[in-house]
């Protein structure tokens, strides 16, 4: 499907109240996700258009004006055409390219001075740098599993790294680069998977020993305090025996799809009180100690030990407005009883505290 999004502004009917002057920048998909697609592999992390307009219309229904701005190559002209005109970037745009690229439009609102939601440019970068965000984990002395980064497939695996193991793109997200062979039990399939890692996206491989427990994504919104929205687990039981416990690329955009009868998540996550005040407790730790503004979403897996490892920080959390495409963070914000535009309305709220800006 092709549609065209041209950037404009949305007619407010004359009964409205304007509360905030929103500019909302994102990066959108020309294709539908496909495993044979390249130019679907290269848009995993943009947004469907329907999203957009979701998102779009869920703000111009709180009462914003909002103003739609691509996050394409001419980004910067048009925030410093529109600086005057808005109060408020809500940006959930990918950036443009590079492996820093969630950073660019963040910059770009630094260098007009433009309010935006989410994180600065450090930390949207280094959450992007899988490796380097495991860095500062274990500086912390936050779990994370053992990792080793390849830059060339001539390196040797390190002897302390224990089988089986997950090899996975750098700087990716959306499970780009993640399906079933990226789970590795010996080093013949890490080798070749490897290769296929540098042919095919051109990046640092991340090496890293495979979780074996629960997994569970956090949503968490705000600054101080940080609200944690409730659980979502990822139900493996879900998905078709042959296939490794791993939330790839597949099972996200093809397996689970609204008309599927496959439950991929569940929330709220069964889980005993103790594991949950630990899983709290490690999010809000790695949310301070990477400098996460306003909202992120935390992937974490319990080793063969019960101990929760963090695997990656989403600065951006996908956030698709149907509920039945089960985005995570809009699921966790429903089941906390908050609809779709009440959930953008909290985001918004925790970047205008850090602003001082008024916001009705
Ligand atoms: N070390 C690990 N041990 C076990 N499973 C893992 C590990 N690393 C990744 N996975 C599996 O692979 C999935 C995708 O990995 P990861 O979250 O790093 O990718 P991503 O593309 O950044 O995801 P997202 O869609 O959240 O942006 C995880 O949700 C998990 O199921
Ligand atoms: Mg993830």
């Amino acid at each position: 499907m092709l549609i065209q999004l041209t950037d404009y502004r949305f007619d407010l009917q004359k009964d409205t109240i304007v509360k905030m002057r929103i500019a909302f920048t994102y990066n959108v998909r020309h294709v539908k996700p496909s495993l044979e697609s390249r130019q679907a592999i290269d848009e995993a992390e943009f947004d469907e258009p329907e999203t957009i307009q979701g998102i779009a219309h869920a703000l111009k229904k709180l009462g914003h004006q909002v103003f739609l701005v691509e996050a394409d190559e001419k980004a910067y002209f048009k925030f410093k055409c529109l600086r005057s005109k808005v109060d408020l970037v809500f940006n959930i745009a990918e950036g443009i390219s590079g492996s820093d690229r969630e950073a660019q439009i963040p910059a770009i609102l630094e260098i007009l001075k433009i309010p935006y939601v989410g994180s600065k440019p450090l930390a949207q970068a280094l959450c992007l740098n899988k490796a380097k965000t495991k860095e500062v984990l274990k500086y912390h002395k936050i779990p994370t599993p053992n990792f080793q980064l390849f830059t060339s497939e001539k390196e040797k695996l390190s002897l302390n790294l224990k089988f089986p193991l997950i090899a996975k793109p750098n700087a990716e997200g959306s499970s780009k680069g993640i399906c079933q062979s990226s789970f590795v039990k010996d080093e013949k399939a890490l080798k070749m998977e490897m290769k296929n890692i540098f042919q095919n996206l051109n990046q640092a491989v991340l090496v890293e020993e495979f979780l074996t427990g629960r997994e569970f994504t956090v949503a968490l919104i705000g600054n101080h305090p940080v609200e944690t929205l409730p659980l979502v687990e990822i139900n493996f039981s879900g998905i078709p025996k042959n296939l490794a416990p791993i939330d790839s690329y597949e099972v996200k955009w093809i397996i689970d799809n609204p008309n599927s009868a496959i439950e991929t998540v569940i929330c709220p996550a069964k889980i005993e009180k103790n594991l949950l005040k630990k899983i709290q407790e490690v999010c809000l730790k790695t949310k301070m100690v990477l400098d996460v503004l306003d909202w992120c979403r935390i992937d974490l897996r319990l080793n063969s030990s019960g101990i929760p490892n963090i695997i990656e920080v989403n600065q951006i959390p996908g956030i698709i407005p149907d509920l039945k495409e089960n985005s995570r963070f809009p699921l966790a914000a429903r089941v906390a009883g908050y609809n779709f535009g009440e959930m953008l309305q909290k985001i918004i709220d925790s970047a205008c505290d850090r602003y001082g800006l008024k916001n009705s």
